[in-house]
């Protein structure tokens, strides 16, 4: 698909759905002061907006690279989607911004079968990049790190992927089956506004942003591999070859909740049923999924650690992911999956315009 481009109300990476190549970078601020913030969210837009440009980019003048580039000259224009977003920790006295945070952001909650691992949760700037090509990331992600030496520094990092559509479809996720099927269009205006784009009750500089979830849990494939497959689908709630739901249709059919009231063809703990019960009162807790398959080699005892980034973007944090989240605990599937880490980030309004930077009217 066409990639989306960089200047808008929003950014470019939260409606655009996943593309092949995507990394997830949590950054630690080291620059202090209001100023020093100020110049590091300039710097991002600089470099960004003109990787996403194509051509040449800037040399900050640490290496004489002006004209080549770090993996070569020349990047494709227009082949680069972006999300910035902000943790808590931003919004401090160290800054001047205590006033300013939006209403629910704070530190990940830790939720029921959560094992999270500190070293891989948090962080002042959440970045993710995504693309056709992994060249193409990759690169981005390194001139972002040279043009902001001195200002951030990496977290934590994980690269993610999608699968091709096979046969036809959404992609698959590394459980094997279809992922990203139901939840609110990015076509709809009025969906996103009232679940995606952040309310009249948050800070007016807020306005255009949305609330970035991102979780990486960990898939336990060794034990799914071992499941039969009507089990499987029994956890999730649709069918693992066509993805339909298992109360009949196709891939993209809605489940059929009125006509099975007592789950016997969707059972009532089934990972979709809990999650999105379709229910009048339900329906405000819906958000936009953006997920991302992991591969990260293999643990210390020789099994495949490889899961999802699960990536979430809300209206309202606690009437949306929280309050799904919440539903989700003891679901049958946390057998099989643990989640490891993540966080809260604010991804922030777009850029608008070439004069514009992200975050300008925090200032
Ligand atoms: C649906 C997989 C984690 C929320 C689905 C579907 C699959 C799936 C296969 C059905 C296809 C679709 O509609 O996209 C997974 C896996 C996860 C995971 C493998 C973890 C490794 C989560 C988490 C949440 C969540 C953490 C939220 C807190 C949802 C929602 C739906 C869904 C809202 C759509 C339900 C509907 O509207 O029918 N997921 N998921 N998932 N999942 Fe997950």
């Amino acid at each position: 698909r066409a990639l989306r481009p960089f200047h808008g109300p929003h950014q470019s990476g939260v409606l655009g759905d996943p593309l092949p190549a995507a990394t997830i970078v949590a950054f630690d601020l080291t620059v202090t002061g209001r100023s020093g913030l100020t110049t590091l969210l300039q710097t991002l837009t600089t470099t960004i907006r003109s990787l996403t440009a194509g051509g040449i980019s800037p040399s900050p003048g640490i290496t004489d690279t002006a004209g080549t580039g770090i993996l070569g000259p020349a990047a494709p224009a227009r082949a680069l989607e972006s999300v910035v977003a902000l943790g808590t920790g931003v919004f401090t006295d160290a800054f001047g911004l205590t006033t300013a945070k939006p209403r629910h952001l704070r530190a990940m909650d830790t939720f029921a079968n959560d094992q999270l691992d500190p070293a891989w949760c948090g962080g002042d700037v959440l970045l993710t990049l995504q693309g056709h090509d992994r060249d193409v990331v990759t690169n981005a992600l390194r001139e972002v790190c040279r043009a902001t030496r001195g200002a951030m520094q990496i977290r934590w990092k994980q690269d993610g992927f999608t699968s091709a559509p096979r046969p036809t479809g959404h992609p698959r996720n590394l459980l094997g089956f279809k992922d990203g099927i139901a939840g609110p269009s990015p076509t709809d205006d009025k969906q996103m506004n009232s679940l995606v784009w952040v309310d009249a009750g948050e800070p007016a500089w807020a306005a255009g942003g949305s609330y970035y979830v991102m979780r990486r849990i960990r898939m336990l494939v060794e034990f799914w591999d071992r499941v039969s497959t009507s089990e499987q689908e029994r956890m999730f709630g649709r069918r693992k070859d066509t993805g339909a739901p298992l109360t009949g249709g196709a891939e993209n059919s809605l489940p059929d909740y009125g006509n099975d009231p007592n789950g016997n063809a969707i059972p009532l703990d089934s990972h979709i049923r809990l999650a999105n019960p379709r229910t009048p009162k339900t329906a405000k807790s819906q958000f936009l999924r953006r997920a991302y398959s992991y591969d990260a080699g293999v643990d210390s005892v020789g099994n495949l650690d490889m899961g999802l980034m699960f990536g979430a973007f809300n209206a309202d944090l606690d009437r949306q992911f929280v309050t799904v989240q919440k539903r989700l605990a003891d679901e049958p599937l946390v057998d099989y999956i643990t989640p490891v880490g993540g966080g809260y980030f604010f991804a922030l309004p777009g850029v608008r315009n070439t004069t514009d930077f992200y975050g300008s009217a925090l200032f």
